[in-house]
């Protein structure tokens, strides 16, 4: 007995010693529930209670989901739903959009299944349901988070009223290379934006309760490092060090969860050689353990299945290995659905595996009240009214970014337009296409909708507008290529017919700027064809023959306003040395020409921000502001700053500049902000008391900010760290705050900004995160370039 005493205790203080020396990270640990709901005692009594009832068959339904609708994904599912649903076979629909096409299928679930278990239908929402806003990389670019959610709660009552409470909304992945398509649907770059946004998106979705009538559970995707996907070919594996994955791309993540985020989806990519869709290290040690999610992950479409294609098993295996790992639902794998009971009735698999995820789902329906309120009710058609329109433009003024806007020469800057402007020609096959404007993931959202920018300038300039469309997006030979893309499901391409002999056109476009007296373009990308999902590019210049008609009407000697209309950095090297005036509006949804019109005209004063690096060529990519340093700086401290051509043996490309052509945090506004100089509340604080503050502010940045101009101006305020002597290196500059601040002219704010263990610690080599003694450096101004420079420094 004392044996046994005695040696417990060695073991426990040999842990205790373990422990102390971090051998356990923080992921050894246990975090309480992350949402207390699905922790709740009663709710999960209710799970237990109908666990117990079930068959296997009945259990490994509630882990199915199939696209009874349209197809986003490739080879789509067939089954006879109506017999799945009656049998308890399936748990959750997705594309299966409207009153009484879900109704459909939840009275047969309701009505004819053993157990009447409601079926859960989940649907892209992305940027709007039926009200198609701008999307998700605009909505980053207002740093916003009321838009995010203001988004979000719009998504939620349309979805909810279609019969949808569950949404594949928000993506958080960290995207630093515009290759990769799905940029789009992201918050660019930045782990702090991208996480204050996450929370944002979240709260908008889900109110902090998800048993409202009006709230649906969000879907936070693609759990992880989707974005990381090498040389920005979507699908594509991603290879980072654990350090990288904590620092960079798990933060969005794991603030969506805080916020009570219901389900995750897991992602199509491996992470470091393992698929993120059978990866027990992310889906079940760093979620469920260390972060303490309860809720549901589903699988991305088919990343059960395509398992196989990863080569680590065949059906069987990849299924058992996806849902070991904790992915509980399978979309449209159709794998669960066949090998998961044989393998539990041979003792691979034990059925308690099964029924955690079985819980998983039914907390996620008790939350949603789905079993009190199965159905949604017959509403009216929908339509865009004028408070959503509102909605819409608010948001969409909010994220344009006014990229450039010098002075031409005997007319000064050329934005805003005078109200009287003259004659203006509007060309560019952007300009007039409401399909295009809608962005590339409306699945819902309907192109007769959208205000394009022809009506809205016309509205405005009646005759004094000449419109020509110049080219098309694409060319004859960009359409054939693009027509072998063999899909038919909602994103499918849709039909060009580009235009036969764009010389002519273009030609048409010049004497039309030659009429006038300033030439605007609304040039891009076809959101349909070339964003979002797979749709990765190689190149990021202007499609088609734009960049020719870009240039034919600049020849024209005639001021240019160029209007950037697409979903990832575009390369605007030419434009940016050749034109005047560029607007970066992105794919601002319905109102978009009206909004673009409100900037264009001075009715609303540009405020947005890049929330992400703009190239000057692709060879950059991936080009991202908080990059490591280098012990061969091109430039001094900040690799982002210009360099001196005169070096050779640094860190540089030898035919172009490091930094990125229009930088993170970058935008131009018609009035003028400065900055006065930043201060500190302390210069120095110990070490213990920021490792003690957690979320408590111990030092805080203060800094007046003034329109120093003659017209009211909103200025994103962003603040910048850099950890001068970590244990591990730091990058050069890191974003810590932000606040949009509203300013009269003339007037001045003081901007405070707090900072505790939250926004100052890192990784250290343990993967613990830590705050070292060592010297803060701070700017604060109005991008990543700002220069206004104060410090602390973190004492022993
Ligand atoms: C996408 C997800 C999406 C799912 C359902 C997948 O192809 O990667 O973002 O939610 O399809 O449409």
């Amino acid at each position: 007995m004392e044996f046994y005493i005695t040696r417990s205790l060695r073991l426990l203080s040999l842990l205790l010693m373990l422990a102390g020396l971090g051998w356990f990270s923080a992921a050894a640990q246990t975090s309480p529930s992350h949402n207390p709901q699905l922790a709740s005692k009663e709710l999960n009594a209710r799970v237990e209670a109908l666990l117990k009832k079930m068959t296997l068959e009945e259990k490994i339904g509630q882990l199915v989901q199939y696209a009874a609708g349209y197809a986003t994904g490739p080879n789509a599912s067939n089954l006879k739903y109506d017999e799945l649903a009656a049998r308890g076979q399936v748990g959750s629909f997705l594309n299966v959009v409207g009153a009484e096409a879900t109704n459909h299928y939840q009275h047969i679930a309701m009505e004819k299944s053993r157990l009447r278990i409601p079926i859960l239908f989940g649907q892209d929402v992305i940027h709007g349901h039926r009200t198609t806003f701008p999307v998700p990389l605009a909505i980053a670019a207002s740093w916003d988070p009321a838009a995010a959610e203001l988004v979000a709660r719009y998504g939620a009552v349309e979805a909810r009223a279609d019969g949808v409470p569950w949404v594949f909304s928000p993506m958080v992945d960290i995207a630093r290379d515009p290759r990769w398509g799905r940029i789009i649907e992201s918050s660019g770059e930045d782990p702090y934006l991208g996480s204050v946004l996450a929370r944002a998106w979240v709260k908008g979705y889900q109110q902090d309760d998800l048993s409202k009538p009006d709230s649906v559970a969000v879907s936070v995707k693609h759990f992880v490092a989707y974005g990381a996907a090498i040389a920005g070919r979507d699908y594509n594996g991603a290879d980072m060090s654990e350090l990288t994955l904590r620092q960079v791309y798990l933060p969005p993540f794991h603030s969506a969860v805080d916020a009570g985020a219901a389900t995750l989806m897991s992602a199509f990519n491996s992470i470091n050689g393992v698929p993120a869709t059978a990866n027990p290290f992310t889906l079940t040690q760093i979620l469920r353990k260390e972060w303490g999610f309860d809720g549901l992950v589903v699988s991305d479409w088919g990343a059960v299945s395509e398992l196989i294609n990863h080569s680590i098993g065949d059906g069987p295996k990849v299924a058992r290995k996806a849902l070991e790992a904790g992915v509980d639902m399978d979309m449209e794998g159709n794998l669960y659905g066949t090998v998961i009971a044989g393998q539990v009735r041979s003792g691979k698999i034990p059925e308690s595996v099964v029924d955690e995820a079985v819980r998983r789902v039914l907390r996620v329906k008790f939350a949603l009240g789905l079993f009190e309120r199965p159905y949604t009710p017959e509403g009216p058609a929908y339509d865009a009214t004028p408070e959503r329109r509102a909605a819409a433009r608010k948001v969409a003024d909010e994220t344009m970014v006014l990229l450039k806007n010098d002075p031409v020469e005997g007319v000064g800057p050329l934005l805003p337009l005078p109200a009287k402007a003259k004659k203006v020609a509007l060309i560019g096959p952007l300009a007039d296409n409401q399909r295009e404007l809608l962005g590339a993931w409306a699945v819902t959202g309907d192109p007769k909708y959208v205000v394009t920018l022809r009506a809205a300038l016309q509205e405005r300039l009646g005759d004094r507008l000449l419109y020509a469309q110049g080219c098309d997006l694409l060319t004859g030979e960009d359409a054939s290529i693009l027509k072998h893309v063999d899909f038919e499901g909602a994103m499918a391409a849709g039909d060009h017919s580009p235009i036969p002999d764009d010389a002519k056109t273009i030609a048409e476009a010049v004497e039309t700027a030659k009429k006038a007296d300033v030439a605007i373009l609304a040039l891009g990308e076809p959101a349909n064809w070339m964003e979002g999902e797979a749709a990765s590019r190689a190149t990021l210049g202007f499609t088609g023959v734009q960049q020719q008609l870009l240039e034919a009407v600049a020849a024209t000697g005639k001021p240019v306003i160029l209007v950037v209309l697409a979903g990832r950095p575009l390369e605007l090297t030419w434009a940016a040395a050749h034109v005047p005036a560029i607007l970066e509006a992105w794919s601002p949804g319905i109102e978009a020409g009206d909004a673009v019109a409100d900037v264009l005209f001075g009715d609303v004063n540009p405020s947005g921000k890049l929330p992400s690096s703009f190239p000057r060529s692709v060879g950059q990519e991936p080009l991202y502001y908080a990059q490591l340093p280098t012990g061969r700086p091109a430039h001094g401290d900040l690799s982002h700053f210009p360099q001196n051509p005169a070096e050779k043996f640094v860190s540089r490309y030898m035919d172009q500049e490091n930094s990125a052509l229009f930088p993170f945090g970058w935008g131009l506004s018609y009035t003028r902000f400065s900055y006065g100089q930043p201060s500190v509340s302390r210069a120095e604080v110990p070490v213990e008391e920021v490792i003690a503050s957690r979320s408590k502010p111990v030092v805080t940045v203060g800094v007046d900010v003034k329109n120093t101009g003659r017209v009211a101006g909103t200025e994103v305020v962003q603040l910048y760290i850099r950890n001068t002597a970590a244990s591990v290196e730091q990058p050069v500059r890191e974003l810590k705050g932000f606040a949009r601040v509203t300013l009269a002219p003339g007037e001045q704010k003081h901007v405070e900004f707090p900072l505790g263990f939250d926004e100052l610690n890192f990784y250290n080599a343990g993967l613990k995160p830590t705050v070292e003694p060592t010297t803060y450096k701070i700017w604060v101004g109005g991008s990543s370039l700002a220069t206004a420079e104060t410090s602390f420094q973190v004492v022993e």
